[in-house]
């Protein structure tokens, strides 16, 4: 604090200048009591007492002058800051004194005193100047201020502020403002009229309201005093948030794994987004994105609240293996932000779908014969799982005459394996099971069913190797004579059999005039009424044949055995002359005893057996006591001595019946003359039967021989067969006669038949040789019990009733003809 005297300057501010013009106005007026003027300065507020100056002094007055003359101080204010010290006569204050009350914002302050002294009255004006002192500090209208800007506002925009006031002047006054750091912000002072400091706020950076929503600023204004004094104000910025942060998912891409046999309504994954901006700004609702597929929709949800996403529809790993979803996150702010992520979903297989056979080719039939390895079908697997759930095995039953062979890519071809028979199986129904590798493993079955087709392997196999016909000879031509029938085990063509004949030779004529077949059912028909007499047995080959390609065959015989009937009646060979029916002459002389063979009726049979037997009946005769004839021999007897009564002429009528049935007979009729004293007649006979020619004897001879060779060879053989006999019997035990029984009775020379015929009369033993089927060697020699003497008479050969043809024929073929021979004792 100082204090100086000094005159009154003539400085004055310009606001005040009518304040000082009336200021001079009271000088001039009362120049003439006031003696001069006095000034003192002193700073405000100073302490009460405090010595403005010695006013006695300054003023020349002395001490007791003071007292006594009252003097005292006036002040034209209300106010008396000062007083005066009556003893000291000094000026002191009595007052505070605050310069900006009594003078504002005025730069001078200056405070008129009147000092007043009495007796006499004297004037004195003193004026004090009030110095300014430091003592306010700017002050802002109001400590907090609050502003909102919105995050957006650009930089460099201003935002003024209240100034602050502080009342000193001069240098004490307001000075300068200053900001609390902060990197969003500056201070900038603007001067406005009047030499007022404004600050403004400026914007120097953008605003995040997500980083840092309130900024608080505090503001100083600062003075120029000495010490400088200082105000401060608060200021907070609400930073207001604008839509600009898009709602942020934690994870751009969600990975999930999910059952293909998940349940509806399970969830799946929980997504999550966050917006940093506020309010409704941040509030996020979760949709689909904007493009999602229907199929998506159908099977998912998401919770718009909580972005939890779950299955609605049911998934299927073999329609779609993974979904790709995009997923939105939208704020409620203006405008709307959204932010998308994405959530993968892979489905999971589970083993939901049996495997599948698809047969792409259809079946094809196989012939029998078909190769190993032939393709049937093809077929391929397909199961809709995946990896093991997909992996697909093909299974055949067991034993199965397939197999599968595999191509490519579970495409397979069904191919034979094995021996295929239509005539076992012809349709086969192949059961293919596809199982696949999960967990439980699931399967399925498909049949397919495969025709076997028919090749030509089967022959046609008749019912008997070899049929045997018995056929009655004279039968009608025509008449079916039997049915052959053969059957194939084929199918269709080749198991249609046609019949036929092969052709071969029955007496030198093809079989085929004999008998024709009819092709289709077998029946064979004969075209000829057979003769026992001249055919006996011949064979037919009947052969069957497919219709298959190639055509297979097999052949039967049929063994055609003509039976005999009697249709020959006997034929009268003695007497000679006597043709059938007519005149015999002979003769016996009348002395004759009883007894006497008179003639011998012959008679031959061509049939045979029963048929070929004949006996003999006198049926008529002149004198029926006086010849007989025997039944079996024919001989004409006399029964008794011939009389003189007799008549020299007898007529006998003899019938030679046979023993068929019906019997077949003829008659002869003998006439016999009776002579006297006439020779033995039987030497006629002998003479006629002897005689005939030098070529019967001939023959006579060779039959001998023969008949001596054959019996030899009969006898050896015989022998033989004996021989071997008992050394079988020995090991069989068994006697075998019929060496037919047991060897092919095809073989010539096997076979030796003797018969011993002991029923009837005669005796006769059938001596059969050689081949059966060909014409049959066959020598009978028949013993009349009571032989007297014998002769081998040549009876007949087998196919002929004519006897001279006969050895005509006889002779041309001697060794292959069929001969009976007949050993026959003429009694005398
Ligand atoms: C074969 O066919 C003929 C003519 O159709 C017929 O007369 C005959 O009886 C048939 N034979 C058989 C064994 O069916
Ligand atoms: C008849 O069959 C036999 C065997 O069964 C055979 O040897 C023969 O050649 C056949 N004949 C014909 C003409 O087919």
């Amino acid at each position: 604090m100082c204090c100086s005297r000094r005159r009154m300057t003539t400085r004055m501010g310009y606001r005040d200048w009518r304040w000082q013009a009336l200021w001079w106005h009271i000088f001039f007026l009362l120049w003439s009591i006031i003696h001069g003027q006095t000034r003192y300065s002193i700073p405000e507020e100073l302490k009460q007492g405090y010595v403005v100056g010695n006013l006695a002094k300054d003023l020349d007055l002395g001490l007791s002058e003071i007292f006594d003359r009252k003097l005292r101080v006036a002040s034209e204010a209300d106010k008396q800051y000062f007083t005066v010290d009556a003893g000291k006569g000094e000026l002191v204050v009595n007052d505070r004194i605050d310069r900006e009350v009594l003078c504002g914002q005025s730069a001078s302050c200056v405070l008129p005193l009147q000092v007043v002294i009495e007796d006499p009255l004297q004037l004195f004006r003193v004026e004090v100047e009030i110095l300014d002192i430091n003592d306010n500090s700017p002050k802002f209208p109001s400590n907090d201020v609050t502003l909102d800007i919105a995050e957006s506002t650009v930089v460099g925009v201003r935002f003024p502020l209240e100034s602050a006031i502080d009342p000193d002047v001069g240098s004490n006054s307001l000075k300068s403002y200053t900001l609390s750091k902060d990197e969003c912000f500056n201070i900038r002072i603007k001067e406005v009229a009047g030499g007022r400091k404004v600050p403004e706020l400026v914007l120097a950076k953008i605003l995040d309201r997500e980083k840092k929503a309130v900024h608080k600023l505090l503001l100083t204004a600062l003075d120029g005093g000495n010490p400088l004094r200082s105000g401060t104000s608060q200021i907070s910025i609400n930073v207001l948030d604008i839509n600009d942060n898009v709602p942020a998912f934690e994870k751009p891409l969600y990975k999930v794994s999910i059952n293909e046999n998940a349940v509806e309504g399970a969830m799946i994954v929980q997504t999550k987004a966050t917006d940093m901006d506020d309010g409704l700004n941040g509030e996020i609702e979760y949709t689909f994105g904007a493009h999602t597929s229907e199929s998506v929709l159908s099977i998912f949800n998401v919770d718009s609240v909580s972005g939890t996403i779950s299955l609605q529809g049911k998934l299927d790993f073999e329609l779609t293996p993974n979904y790709e979803i995009d997923i939105c996150a939208k704020d409620k702010g203006s405008p709307r932000m959204e932010g998308h992520c994405t959530v993968h979903v892979e489905v999971l297989d589970v083993n939901d779908n049996a495997p599948e056979i698809i047969v792409t080719s259809h079946p094809k039939p196989v012939p029998e014969n078909a190769p190993d390895g032939t393709v049937v079908a093809l077929i391929s697997a397909r199961d809709l799982d995946s990896g093991d759930n997909g992996k697909v095995t093909l299974q055949l039953q067991k034993k199965s005459r397939f197999s599968l062979r595999p191509s490519f890519n579970q495409n397979y071809a069904l191919v034979t394996s094995g021996i295929l028979d239509r005539e076992s199986v012809s349709e086969l129904n192949i059961e293919i099971t596809a199982t696949d590798s999960g967990s439980p493993p699931l399967s399925s079955q498909t049949i397919i069913p495969v025709i076997i087709t028919d090749v030509n392997d089967n022959p046609p196999v008749f019912t008997q190797s070899s049929y045997n016909v018995y056929l009655k000879e004279n039968g009608v031509p025509g008449s079916i004579l039997y049915s052959v029938s053969a059957s194939d085990l084929d199918f269709g063509e080749n198991a249609k059999i046609s019949y036929s004949i092969l052709d071969s030779k029955v007496q030198d004529v093809s079989v085929s005039s004999y008998v024709y077949i009819n092709s289709d059912n077998g029946s064979i028909y004969s075209m000829h009424s057979f003769d026992y007499e001249k055919l006996k047995v011949f064979q037919i080959q009947v052969l069957a044949k497919d219709q298959g390609s190639p055509s297979l065959s097999s052949n039967a015989t049929v063994h055609v055995f003509i039976l005999d009937q009697n249709d020959n009646a006997p034929a009268v060979i003695y007497p000679s002359s006597a043709a059938m029916g007519s005149l015999s002459h002979q003769r016996m002389p009348r002395p004759a005893k009883a007894g006497h063979l008179v003639t011998k009726v012959t008679a031959v049979d061509a049939d045979s057996g029963h048929n070929a037997w004949i006996s003999y009946k006198l049926t008529e005769a002149t004198d029926a006591s006086l010849f007989t004839v025997n039944l079996y021999t024919g001989e004409v007897r006399t029964k008794r001595a011939v009389s003189e009564q007799d008549d020299s002429s007898q007529r006998l009528l003899i019938e030679i019946r046979d023993d068929g049935e019906p019997a077949q007979s003829s008659t002869v009729t003998v006439s016999i003359l009776l002579e006297d004293g006439l020779h033995e007649p039987i030497l006629d006979l002998r003479q006629k039967v002897a005689e005939p020619s030098k070529k019967n004897g001939r023959i006579a001879l060779y039959l001998i021989l023969s008949l001596a060779s054959v019996s030899v060879l009969s006898l050896l053989t015989f022998l033989i067969l004996a021989v071997k006999c008992i050394r079988n019997s020995r090991s069989s035990g068994s006697c075998c006669m019929r060496r037919s029984d047991c060897d092919d009775y095809k073989n010539p020379n096997r076979n030796l038949q003797i018969q011993l015929n002991a029923d009837g009369p005669i005796k006769y033993v059938e001596v059969l040789g050689g081949d059966m089927l060909s014409q049959s060697h066959s020598f009978r020699s028949c013993m009349s019990p009571m032989s007297e003497y014998s002769d081998f008479t040549l009876i007949k050969p087998s196919s002929t009733t004519d006897f001279k043809e006969v050895i005509s024929v006889l002779d041309a073929s001697l060794p292959d003809s069929t001969w009976t021979f007949e050993s026959q004792q003429v009694g005398k």
